[in-house]
């Protein structure tokens, strides 16, 4: 099996898989974020080397304020737990999105995470926190123009390459397979320069129960695909 370098996963269907038991949608999420860990261990089992997920949108912000705290309270603690599974499986972490938008405590711990974790060579992991493409876009665009009022480079040298260095993604390379859980036929606003040539894969199956053998079928999916990139397929 080939197994993609990169995977790009968009983890819908946390409150719908909760409701559907009876439970609160916090329950979804909590169980989600235990899913986030096990997936990271078997993707990299399997071979894959980047792993992107898509934890907090900058859209996210507009569900009720209980379900952004309970958000936020798991992903402060999953950056604790995250420092030791790092350690352990010598991931190395880096969060995408605009961190400036976050409490202090939390950026903290991002900060401290990527830093603990920046030399360390087994899965590289990508949280979305407050993340929009649009927004990481603009951002980009904001700072690229800055440079070129500084002098630092001129318009003509702003190729794709340039351009994508002030990405949050910057010498990461681009997603060879976007998952999306629960049935949702979109992308969200989530890495839209980055998902340029990439496979596509759909699934009903929510978040909290993608599993190793759903990811297997994934990756099988993407095996079967013909992929050309707009040129012609070698034979
Ligand atoms: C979509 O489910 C999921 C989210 C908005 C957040 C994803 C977050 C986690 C999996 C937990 C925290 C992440 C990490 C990295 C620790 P939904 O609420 O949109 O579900 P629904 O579509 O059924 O309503």
């Amino acid at each position: 099996m080939n197994v993609p370098q990169h995977i790009a996963i968009i983890m819908d269907g946390n409150g719908r898989w909760a409701k559907a038991k009876g439970m609160p949608r916090n329950y979804g999420h909590a169980q989600g974020s235990k899913n986030v860990e096990r997936i990271c261990e078997d993707a990299y089992k399997m071979g894959v080397k980047y792993l992107t997920v898509y934890a907090f949108s900058t859209e996210n912000w507009s569900r009720p304020a209980g379900e952004v705290n309970a958000l936020m309270k798991l992903l402060r603690n999953y950056m604790k737990t995250c420092l030791k599974t790092a350690e352990k499986n010598r991931m190395k972490v880096r969060v995408i999105g605009d961190i400036t938008g976050l409490d202090d405590d939390i950026r903290n711990r991002i900060l401290e995470l990527e830093e603990a974790s920046k030399n360390n060579d087994g899965l590289n992991f990508q949280i979305a926190i407050n993340y929009g493409s649009r927004d990481e876009i603009l951002r980009a665009v904001r700072k690229l123009a800055e440079d070129v009022k500084e002098g630092k480079l001129v318009p003509e040298e702003i190729t794709e390459q340039c351009f994508e260095s002030y990405l949050d993604t910057h010498d990461i390379p681009d997603p060879d397979l976007l998952i999306r859980t629960s049935g949702e036929l979109r992308l969200s606003n989530y890495l839209l320069w980055q998902l340029a040539y990439t496979e596509f894969y759909f699934t009903d199956v929510p978040w909290p129960d993608f599993t190793k053998e759903e990811l297997i079928k994934a990756i099988e999916h993407y095996n079967n695909r013909d992929r050309r990139y707009g040129g012609v397929k070698e034979e």
